[in-house]
């Protein structure tokens, strides 16, 4: 087995450009500005699950030091883009169905019924505790698996699928059937979502917001306000974590840019840490169904999955909950089933990893039973049905290198020195436990604009309206544009975090590097063209040639052919009398990706500790293995590598936000009660990434890695329980009550 990591050497890669900025405190996240006259925000939420307000009690809060205004639906301007109707419509009405302030109306615990304004932050949190409501409750739902029957296909249904014939697994020689259940997550991101909302005027507004996506946080502004695109300013330099919960513009955004406009000042809104799991989306509590069927050898027959996921009651939210079952293995028969079951609870979104990460939670933990049935190593049932080619589209994937994904990753944890049989090894007191599952998720790329500016000083400038929420997408920018200009990073400065910048994707599904990068890419190319073209005045060593003639390095451009016939660009800028080079690219997938199923993917190998007496389970040691085509960006991909395997810690090990049923209501919404992974959960992570360039996905040929890196981890976790004590857990978080239960 080669070494795979021979040129994916983290250390080798560039640090953070933002890092010392991040780490001294000097990067300004959205809620560290400080416009004049700045007031302070408090959203005030509702207590109760359903039904409606009766009466606002507000003159406490009114009359309170400091307030300026306390606004809801009794007295909220009228929003021009609410305007479609008396009911709010059942039906997404675009990216902001919930309008807040908009009627007496609750949807969920939780729910923005309020805003306070004061001229403190201090005042407006003591007087938004002075805001009582009374209401009519209704009767509501908030659990899912008690009313699994009540489940519908959602209207675009995108999920049922039969390949060959239904539920052949329960013909099999060989099979397993068994339910899954995964938790409610909540992204909780370091940083609180927040927002300045800055009014000039009645048509004008500039905000500060956290979000992964500038332009798609602008339009939601311009939409719910009825403004013009040059009207609306969206700025958001610093991110501090999103993991998908800042993918969409929440009702609190909303309801701060329309407090500002009341009070005709800036207003800064900053939710609280109770807040986060109630008004930026969850992960949705998910109920899933497999049957697997095999021949006696191990060859797959049947795969049969189904899944219900929540939903809210006023809006539809749909994720892939079943779609990696669809292609992943070789076999006949398939069928899937996802259905959503509206409950009263604000809308989910999409977690990092999304649906696919819940699947491969299900599908993972099942090919690992059947193994075990089948008495066969798991590693190879998975290899024995391999798809070579996707079975679902009949295509041929664009690049797929699973299986050295799988050695790599066996290489690397020592799968073939485990003793295979269950409960058989032991570190102490502990019992071990080797665990291994896949996971794929779609190689996506959006259109993307960037400008580039190449100075006379040898300084390139490029930008585009994107954002950065953890995964450094300026660093590794900047470290493409280095490598394919031939410039030090340091001469580089990539800009982004501003919707004035041309525009730019939202990041999310793994796509910024590929949708991002080809346009910084083909600016680079056209920049060395430019360049060529301006050397190549006539009698010039550069007379001529085509743009494979020359090489660019040090911030000089050189003869292929004979390397000392070099010039430095800012000489050939200079010598053009023209102090920069500036140009702007529309980059977008074109046809040569037709054809191909493209997909990421990653294997995931854990070695667990549990504990017989305490039912701990420890992650001993993660092998993460991706193939996410070339590796752009060493070191960022590292980080984002290990950072999946964090995340996939909480969702195996610890993170479930749990509701009270009785009153719709989150009982542990802190972090002292809801565990996210900290340093002492977390072992050594190895990240290996096959790195191998995709020929077809765009011109770097990489492919996602965010979701990779979750996708499957929390299957290798069940696995490698049940490798260590022979105990089958199929509900996620698995705690020690399930472990000693
Ligand atoms: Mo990601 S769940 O697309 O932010």
């Amino acid at each position: 087995m080669g070494n795979f990591m021979a040129d994916v050497d983290p250390k080798a890669g560039l640090d953070r450009v933002d890092g010392k900025l991040k780490v001294t405190g000097a990067a300004k996240f959205s809620a560290e500005y400080t416009p004049d006259k700045l007031t302070y925000g408090i959203v005030v939420a509702s207590t109760i699950a359903k039904g409606k307000i009766v009466a606002l009690e507000t003159k406490k809060a009114e009359g309170a030091p400091g307030v300026i205004k306390v606004i809801s639906h009794l007295n909220a301007p009228e929003v021009p883009g609410y305007n479609t109707g008396k009911e709010p419509a059942k039906e997404p009405t675009g990216d902001q169905p919930l309008r807040v302030f908009y009627d007496n109306k609750i949807y969920f615990n939780g729910q923005p019924i309020a805003l306070v304004i004061a001229d403190t932050l201090e005042r407006a949190v003591y007087a938004a505790s002075l805001v009582k409501a009374r209401y009519t409750k209704e009767p509501f739902n908030t659990n899912l698996e008690k009313n699994l029957a009540k489940a519908a296909a959602p209207k675009q249904d995108r999920a049922t699928y039969l390949r060959g014939e239904a539920f052949a697994y329960k013909n099999a020689p060989v099979s397993v059937e068994a339910q899954y259940v995964l938790a409610r997550e909540v992204h909780n991101p370091m940083e609180l979502h927040s927002i300045i909302a800055i009014w000039e005027g009645e048509d004008k507004v500039t905000v500060y917001e956290k979000t992964q996506g500038v332009k798609s946080t602008q339009q939601s502004i311009m939409d719910t306000f009825k403004l013009e695109e040059k009207n609306v300013q969206v700025i958001s330099k610093f991110v501090g974590g999103g993991f998908g919960s800042a993918l969409r513009t929440w009702p609190h955004s909303i309801a701060a840019v329309i407090g500002a406009k009341v009070v005709k000042r800036p207003l800064k809104l900053m939710l609280s840490r109770d807040q986060m799991f109630t008004m930026v989306g969850y992960r949705p509590y998910t109920w899933q169904k497999i049957g697997i069927g095999a021949t006696s050898d191990g060859k797959l027959t049947g795969i049969t999955h189904e899944a219900v996921g929540e939903t809210s009651s006023y809006e539809e939210f749909t994720e892939g909950v079943v779609n990696m079952s669809k292609f992943m293995y070789a076999c006949p028969n398939v069928n899937t089933s996802y259905k959503i079951l509206p409950v009263d609870l604000s809308t989910p979104t999409w977690m990092r990893g999304p649906g696919e990460a819940t699947g491969s939670w299900a599908l993972e933990s099942a090919i690992d039973e059947l193994a075990y049935k089948l008495n066969m190593d798991p590693l190879e049932l998975r290899l024995r049905n391999y798809a070579e080619t996707d079975p679902e589209r009949n295509l041929p994937f664009s690049s797929k290198y699973l299986k050295e994904c799988y050695e790599a990753g066996a290489d690397k944890i020592g799968w073939k020195k485990r003793n295979p049989a269950v409960g058989s090894m032991n570190d102490g007191a502990w019992k071990v436990g080797y665990g291994v599952s896949s996971g794929t998720f779609g190689a996506y790329r959006d259109k993307a604009t960037v400008t580039a500016k190449l100075s006379d000083q040898g300084i390139l400038t490029i930008e585009c309206a994107v954002s950065d929420s953890g995964p450094g997408t300026a660093t590794s920018m900047t470290e493409l544009a280095s490598k394919t200009m031939g410039l030090a990073p340091g001469k580089i400065e990539f800009q982004l975090g501003d919707s004035k910048m041309p525009e730019g994707p939202t990041q999310g599904g793994s796509a910024t590097t590929s949708s991002l990068g080809s346009a910084v890419y083909e600016a680079c190319g056209a920049l060395k063209l430019k360049l060529l073209t301006l050397a190549s005045k006539e009698g010039s060593a550069f007379a001529g040639l085509p743009p494979e003639g020359v090489s660019f390095s040090n911030g000089e451009m050189s003869l292929l052919s004979d390397s000392n016939k070099k010039i430095s660009i800012t000489d050939i800028l200079k010598q053009n009398n023209l102090p920069q080079l500036e140009l702007t690219i529309t980059s977008e997938p074109g046809k040569s990706s037709q054809g191909f199923s493209m997909y990421s993917f990653s294997v995931h190998f854990v070695e667990v500790r549990v504990h017989p007496l305490t039912g701990v389970v420890r992650i001993h040691r993660a092998v993460a293995v991706s193939d996410a085509g070339k590796i752009v960006s060493p070191k960022a991909a590292h980080s984002q590598a290990i950072g999946g395997v964090v995340g996939g810690i909480g969702m195996a090990l610890t993170e479930e936000a749990i509701i009270d049923d009785r009153y719709g209501r989150y009982v542990n919404n802190n972090f002292a009660d809801y565990h996210v992974p900290v340093n002492a959960d977390v072992p050594n992570i190895e990240a290996i990434f096959i790195n191998k360039p995709d020929p077809y996905t765009n011109p770097m040929g990489s492919k996602g890695l965010g979701e990779i890196a979750l996708i499957g981890f929390a299957a290798a976790v069940g696995n490698a329980v049940y490798h260590a004590t022979g105990k089958r857990i199929r509900e996620l978080p698995i705690t020690p009550d399930k472990i000693l239960g």
